[in-house]
């Protein structure tokens, strides 16, 4: 490998060459990323039918104890669903509760980890025809083991209507598959609605768990694109993810199906938590919205206005000032001052449907107008010819073979210089080379980012994709780090781009190969200042 380090020859790698993708898939968020413990809080899966779906909620106690059922009776608006427990037995008289009571749990995402000396907050909303006796409790997953418990007393009259109930369990065991409990063995009619669980100790305080974000950190990520993919499509429009419907207090959003990926999420990790993702990251957050677009339905350019303006709101909520108005709801949200967003993607893969062009521009014109500095970014590839619609950058998404990709480290090398740059957001081999993760796929992974650094004049942001995956739930394989309840790992394709941690904003040097084999050789050279111990440093990689 020749090495030219003269000044001359050297190139700046965009500060935001590497990022990652979060995307709501294989529970990245809901029973990952998000620390929230308990699945379906508002007992509202089904969306606000009743019967809504309350899994995976169970009961405990059996018909002639308690009934179960859910009403509409929620003081909360956008999810009216509540469930209504009768209490049948009590601890006197006939008909006695079994040792324990009687009631529900939820068992979290594939079993809750609590954790010794850890304290973990529960909150609730209860309304009753009488007292209460309720005992809240983190038991193993038979209900056997407490692992720490309280009660919580009041009387007919502070129940009556709708009731915030708050407390914190101090675990005095560890237990990576445990269950929340709300039991009783007292007789009367008791409405629940909208419970969480959430550990006190989330990355600075923000409710992200620690040990998967510190993956990310690691990584030191430039950009973070979320909330999808086809998340943001969705198969129907009705179920596309819809940030309007993801901000606010946690209680009164409604949550919803994502047909895509097939599950429920209560949109903990809304909008505002991903912007809140990226500033705690230092990422730059990358928005990608729907534009009119799912996977099976299209809403008309000549109607897309009022998806145009959710944009335009979604804009003015990340990053204009708190006396606008969505500006107040960010600021009443916590966070006066804006966030950072430069960049929103119009849509996700969706180049070659009939309305996107037609709906690109009205997005892209209303976006140019209200905020001249933001960077859009196309659906449409625009690497090998010039496309028919303005762009500051274009998508481009790859999963292939191991060969496939790791030829692809020349994919770049003839795409014009001049108009919109790419940004590669979805990269990964895929298939058998890949698995759940593998050598294989990692290495040639390498090659077609050594490819991407030399190309970064116009690749100027990448990421792979999935990055996260519950081992519980894999929608998709393979994926960059893989979690439960209370472990986690990098698969190889992580660790490559640990690999590649210093790309973003370090200096290309000239290298070139001495070899007659170029198709299966490639290489790169860097080098940076190291901001902590002021030294210089050069990585080849080959
Ligand atoms: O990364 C998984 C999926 O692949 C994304 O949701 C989509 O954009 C692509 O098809």
């Amino acid at each position: 490998l020749l090495i030219d380090a003269s000044e001359g020859s050297a190139r700046p790698i965009p500060q935001t060459l590497f990022g990652v993708f979060f995307e709501e898939i294989n529970h990245a968020g809901a029973g990952g990323l998000w620390a929230e413990l308990v699945s379906n809080r508002g007992f509202e899966a089904g969306g606000s039918n009743i019967p809504s779906n309350i899994d995976p909620w169970s009961i405990i106690g059996d018909e002639s104890s308690l009934i179960v059922s859910t009403d509409c009776s929620s003081c909360f608006e956008r999810n009216k669903v509540a469930l209504r427990m009768e209490v049948l037995c009590s601890s006197e008289g006939t008909n006695i509760c079994p040792s324990g009571g009687v009631g529900i749990y939820n068992p979290g995402f594939w079993g809750m980890n609590i954790e010794q000396g850890k304290s973990y907050k529960v909150v609730f909303y209860v309304c009753s025809t009488g007292a209460i006796n309720i005992s809240v409790s983190f038991t193993g997953s038979n209900g056997l083991q407490t692992l720490a418990s309280t009660n919580i007393i009041a009387s007919a009259s502070d129940v009556s209507n709708w009731t915030k109930m708050e407390v914190l369990l101090e675990a005095n065991e560890t237990n990576h598959n445990s269950r929340l409990q709300l039991t009783t063995t007292k007789k009367g009619v008791v409405w629940f609605d909208q419970v969480s669980a959430m550990p006190l100790d989330t990355y600075k305080g923000h409710g992200f768990r620690n040990e998967l974000i510190e993956m990310l950190a690691n990584i030191k990520p430039r950009f973070i694109r979320f909330p999808g993919g086809c998340f943001v499509e969705g198969e129907w429009l009705r179920n596309a993810f819809r940030w309007k419907e993801s901000i606010g207090p946690w209680e009164e959003r409604p949550g919803h199906f994502g047909d895509v990926w097939m599950y429920w999420t209560d949109d903990g990790l809304g909008f505002f938590e991903f912007l809140q993702l990226a500033e705690d990251l230092g990422a730059l957050p990358i928005w990608v919205f729907n534009n009119g677009i799912s996977h099976n339905d299209q809403v008309d350019t000549s109607s897309i206005l009022p998806f145009v303006q959710e944009a335009l709101d979604g804009i003015e909520f990340a990053r204009a000032d708190s006396s606008s108005t969505w500006g107040a709801v960010r600021a009443a949200m916590g966070h006066p001052e804006p966030f950072d967003l430069r960049y929103v993607a119009i849509g996700n893969e969706d180049c070659g449907k009939k309305n996107y062009r037609g709906n690109y521009l009205k997005f892209y014109d209303a976006i140019r107008r209200a905020y001249p500095d933001i960077k859009m970014i196309s659906n449409c590839d625009g690497s090998f010819h010039q496309l028919d619609h303005p762009t500051d950058f274009y998508d481009f998404h790859v999963y292939t073979s191991a060969n496939n990709l790791f030829s692809m480290s020349h994919r770049f090398d003839h795409t014009s210089r001049q108009g919109p740059k790419a940004f590669v957001s979805e990269y990964a081999v895929t298939g058998k080379d890949a698995g759940t993760g593998s050598l294989l796929a990692a290495l040639a992974e390498a090659g077609f980012l050594i490819g991407l650094e030399k190309n970064s004049d116009v690749v100027q942001m990448a990421s792979y994709a999935p990055l996260f995956v519950n081992s519980n739930d894999r929608r998709w394989n393979p994926d960059a780090i893989v979690f439960n309840s209370s472990q986690v790992y990098g698969t190889p394709s992580y660790w490559v781009q640990h690999f590649f941690t210093e790309s973003s904003g370090a200096t290309l040097l000239n290298a070139t190969l001495q070899t007659n084999s170029s198709t299966s050789l490639v290489a790169s050279a860097i080098t940076w200042q190291n901001s902590e111990d002021d030294q210089t440093y050069i990585r080849i990689k080959d």
